[in-house]
């Protein structure tokens, strides 16, 4: 007995890392899996299939079910055919990982609009596509009178709910990634559908160049392996989860924390001149918490960002 036996879930770039972990976790724990992936390269160029195809194979070599798409998530289209083979290969769709995504690294005054756009297009249009189809469904067999058993995993990042330099395309995708998990959580409740995303860090194709490539040790793939990311994933799609929605999970490693969204913090009662505004907001600032780091944590060092003016 798995905790997802019977259910059939989507994940989105499935071929490697995350996406790759998430499919097996969610198989082994008795989902039948679409495996979907595009399969270019990790700035989004080119395709092949071959990634997907092996983590079906996999699938299949430890007695689970699992089919292959190959569909460009940042396609609409594309993306209700995912929700649709789900449908008519397994009879049903219950789980969508959105987990799909590129990388395309540039200071802001480098970027270009190519690099922009295809970011937010993979990333944020990624998670509209599959999540917009399959939500679609579960309205209409709620409509009908049956039975609907939905759950939306989202990937964010901490790049985009805390931020870091050099992504304002993939940061602001994430960032909104996260918002469109808090609102769809609040616009599916009443189908009993949930809705979380992750802000993960794991070892991957992705994340490999920026922690030391070929010569990172052994143990730090080991503790930041991606199946991590899959615990917590498989849990969220289960029938125990039924009453977690809208969070944002921050996981590294076997270390699970829930990051605290934005809120109001102190508040202050402007001047009617706006040349008597700085001690009004030399106070307010004094009392704000800082912005986080990369670690989650406030913001430490460089001043930045700054606690006085
Ligand atoms: P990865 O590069 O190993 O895997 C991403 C997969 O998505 C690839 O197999 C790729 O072919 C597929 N893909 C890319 N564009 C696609 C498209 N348009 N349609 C369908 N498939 C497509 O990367 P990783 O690290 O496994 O990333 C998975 C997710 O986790 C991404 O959304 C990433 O932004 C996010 N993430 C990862 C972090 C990490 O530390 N690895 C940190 C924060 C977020």
């Amino acid at each position: 007995m798995g905790i997802l036996d019977g259910k059939v879930a989507l994940v989105t770039g499935a071929g490697r890392g995350i996406g790759r972990e998430h499919a097996l976790m969610m198989a082994s724990e008795g989902a039948r899996v679409v495996v979907n992936d595009l399969g270019g390269d990790a700035a989004g160029g080119g395709g092949d299939t071959t990634p997907a195809q092996e983590t079906v194979a996999d699938i299949e070599a430890m007695g689970g079910e699992a089919v292959v798409n190959g569909g460009n998530v940042a396609k609409f289209d594309e993306a209700g055919a995912m929700v649709q083979q789900a449908i008519d290969t397994y009879g049903d769709i219950n789980i969508v990982v959105n987990n799909a995504g590129i990388l395309r690294d540039r200071m802001l005054f480098s970027m270009s609009e190519d690099d922009w756009d295809a970011v937010i297009g993979v990333h944020l249009k990624g998670t509209f596509g599959p999540s917009q189809h399959a939500a679609t469904y579960w309205r209409e067999k709620a409509k009908a009178g049956e039975d609907v058993y939905g759950r939306i995993i989202n990937t964010a990042s901490p790049s985009g709910i805390y931020g870091n330099v050099g992504q304002t395309n993939y940061g602001a995708a994430k960032a909104g990634i996260a918002a469109f998990s808090i609102i769809a959580a609040q616009e599916l409740v009443q189908y009993g559908v949930t809705v979380n995303c992750l802000a993960p860090t794991a070892w991957s194709r992705m994340t490999a160049p920026l922690m030391g490539g070929d010569d990172a040790p052994d143990d730090l793939k080991e503790q930041i392996s991606p199946r991590w990311i899959a615990v917590i994933t498989a849990w969220l799609a289960s029938p125990e989860a039924a009453n977690v929605t809208g969070r944002c999970f921050d996981i590294r490693g076997d270390q699970l924390g829930i990051a605290e969204g934005w809120h109001l913090g102190p508040v202050a009662t402007q001047t009617d001149d706006p040349g008597d505004m700085g001690p009004v907001v030399a106070e307010l600032m004094s009392k704000a918490r800082l912005n986080a780091s990369m670690s989650g944590r406030d913001h430490e060092g460089h001043g930045f960002p700054s606690q006085s003016i």
